[in-house]
């Protein structure tokens, strides 16, 4: 018997429907935001839980992932040897004890690194077997005096010990991991022939974790080294934006329909999302999540921390100018402000704060 065309088109029609249902899971797979078995919004140990302990420390990212983080972040630079290790800048007179070892006075110098001058000791002039040599210390004592109780007790640890931590901590606490590294100065570091890329590849490839569900998003300032990273790894990458708007940046920055060409995500810092007034208060949100969204990209906004002095004015304890500094304000209101806003994961310096802050946000549905 023949099928009359109406029953034809709606066969043709429920076909089309089905193929569309068995091809839509596999599209989003690829996609970061894909990661069906994650906690959202992510809670991104910066430099660990750097509000507790001396920053880019194994004592660090092992807190802020036993205060629930999902994801710890190592800051990368190099060796002179040509190994990674977690520092938030290659200058390393403000959180090592480099200062006290008088067997390194003559490594102090002066260096032009991105058009700033910096006058200190610097990770590539100091081998891995020297570097393990120092101890680190608390780089904002004056806010953070607590986490002195801490100096002199931590190395400087290498990315591979940062993978070898999240494995282990992935087995303790039962739940994976994640790494969440970032390329510091990498066009400087690829100008004296110590390019932080090969050997990121290299390690991330031999801890099987270039592979797009591994949990490892890599993130830059630059621009440059993620369009390169994009053609050679699998894993997602982030585009940071730089704190000083791209208005004053030195250099132009991205928009978010260049960014979406090679990564996967935006880190901007909060007040893209949320600015501030001359004397620091909130202004009203802008549509940079919404926007950013638009496009495909996650947001994960930097850099959350308790003190007021770095609050808006209005959640700083009290709320105005005579607030001290090291004193925590209502940072709960702050995640509560961003998670509504729909940011897809915080930069925290406080992880068990954030993980407290999502909890109830989602409890409250
Ligand atoms: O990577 C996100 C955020 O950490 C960028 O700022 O300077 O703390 O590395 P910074
Ligand atoms: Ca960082």
């Amino acid at each position: 018997m023949l099928t009359s065309l109406p029953r034809l088109a709606a066969l043709l029609l429920a076909l089309a429907a089905l193929l569309l249902a068995a091809v839509a899971p596999a599209a989003q797979a690829t996609s970061p935001a894909a990661g069906a078995d994650e906690a959202a919004p992510l809670v991104i140990g910066h430099r660990g839980a750097s509000g507790y302990r001396p920053e880019h420390t194994l004592a660090s990212y092992a807190l802020a992932a036993r205060m629930g983080a999902d994801y710890i972040e190592p800051d990368l630079v190099s060796t002179k040897d040509g190994v990674l290790v977690a520092r938030h800048e290659n200058e390393i007179g403000g959180t090592t004890n480099v200062a006290d070892k008088p067997e390194f006075a003559d490594r102090r110098t002066t260096k032009v690194i991105d058009g700033v001058s910096y006058t200190g000791w610097f990770t590539e002039d100091f081998t891995l077997a020297e570097l393990k040599t120092l101890r680190a210390k608390e780089r904002i004592p004056q806010l953070r005096p607590r986490n002195t109780l801490y100096d002199g007790r931590y190395t400087v640890p290498t990315l591979q010990e940062v993978i070898f931590l999240s494995n282990r901590l992935s087995r303790e606490l039962g739940r994976r991991i994640g790494i969440y590294p970032e390329t510091k100065h990498p066009s400087y570091f690829r100008s004296i022939g110590l390019p932080l890329e090969t050997p990121l590849v290299e390690t991330l490839r031999d801890n099987d974790l270039d592979r797009r569900r591994a949990r490892v998003f890599v993130q830059s300032f630059e621009q440059g080294n993620l369009r390169e990273l994009d053609r050679v790894v699998k894993v997602p990458l982030v585009q940071l934006l730089p704190a000083s708007g791209p208005e004053g940046a030195a250099t132009p920055q991205p928009t978010l329909g260049e960014i979406d060409d090679y990564a996967d995500g935006v880190g901007p810092p909060k007040t893209y999302i949320v600015p501030r007034d001359a004397e620091g208060r909130s202004l009203e949100p802008t549509s940079f999540v919404d926007d950013a969204h638009a496009r495909g990209l996650l947001v994960h906004p930097y850099t959350f921390r308790n003190e007021n002095a770095f609050l808006p004015l209005e959640l700083r304890r009290p709320a105005d100018a005579t607030a001290d500094p090291a004193l925590y304000g209502d940072a709960f209101a702050e995640y509560a402000q961003f998670f509504a806003l729909g940011v897809d994961g915080v930069f925290s310096d406080n992880p068990d704060t954030a993980v407290e802050a999502r909890a109830e946000v989602l409890a409250a549905g």
